[in-house]
């Protein structure tokens, strides 16, 4: 089974995503021993924004000149698509930031979510390339958002599943641990909380 496993938050020491996405990562090796992580640190390497002779090759085919800078972007970009193409279980430690996701990771998914790669349009709809994957989210945030008043709030968890859906992925998991910087749940009982869930799905 090859895994891999992306972190997206810039914060290296005492980062809840990185603790989660790590759990995560760990139970699944534990029940898999032939388990192999390919791991993406988005969090302190971001992948560069999509520039413009970058997207003019990806999607219209039109000649640009292959300058250096070039090169390296489009070879980051398949490089990336590669990485996740392969997988079978991807895990994404997601922080919620701004009520959306970081875009350490939204830069991650410009460059994967590519038309004719990994998703394309059809007269029936979009069909996505990259079925049969499992994804777990290792979603954080330092609020509560799984309320009815809070979901319309989250453009992070709908977003990545949606996203997601669009290349093909239907088995998407959310493992949450929310309300980490409020006084009644914080840090630990949010962590645990994601961890029962887990548990559960994977027990399941
Ligand atoms: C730039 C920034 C924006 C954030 N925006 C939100 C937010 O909109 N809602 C929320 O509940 N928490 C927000 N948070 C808190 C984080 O979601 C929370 O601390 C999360 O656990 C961070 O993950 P990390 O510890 O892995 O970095 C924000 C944190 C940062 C640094």
């Amino acid at each position: 089974m090859k895994i891999l496993h992306l972190d997206s938050s810039p914060f290296t020491e005492g980062s809840v995503s990185r603790e989660l996405s790590a759990t995560i990562v760990a139970e699944l090796c534990a029940r898999h021993h032939d388990a192999v992580v390919t791991y993406r640190d988005l969090g302190t390497t971001p992948p560069p924004h999509l520039s413009a002779a970058a997207m003019s090759m990806l999607h219209n085919s039109q000649e640009e000149v292959m300058t250096p800078a070039l090169v390296a972007e489009l070879d980051g970009i398949y490089q990336s698509i590669e990485e996740l193409t392969a997988c079978d279980v991807l895990v994404i430690g997601a922080p919620m930031y701004n009520h959306s996701i970081p875009s350490n990771l939204k830069a991650w998914l410009d460059q994967v979510c590519q038309k004719g790669l990994t998703f394309r349009y059809t007269p029936q709809g979009v069909v996505g390339l990259i079925p049969g994957k499992t994804v777990y989210i290792a979603s954080t945030r330092g609020g509560v958002y799984s309320t009815p008043e809070g979901k319309l709030h989250d453009f992070q968890e709908p977003y990545l599943a949606s996203i997601l859906e669009l290349m093909g992925v239907a088995d998407c998991h959310v493992i949450r641990a929310e309300g980490v910087s409020r006084q009644a749940i914080g840090r630990e009982k949010g962590l645990a909380e994601g961890r029962e869930t887990l548990l559960q799905i994977l027990n399941a």
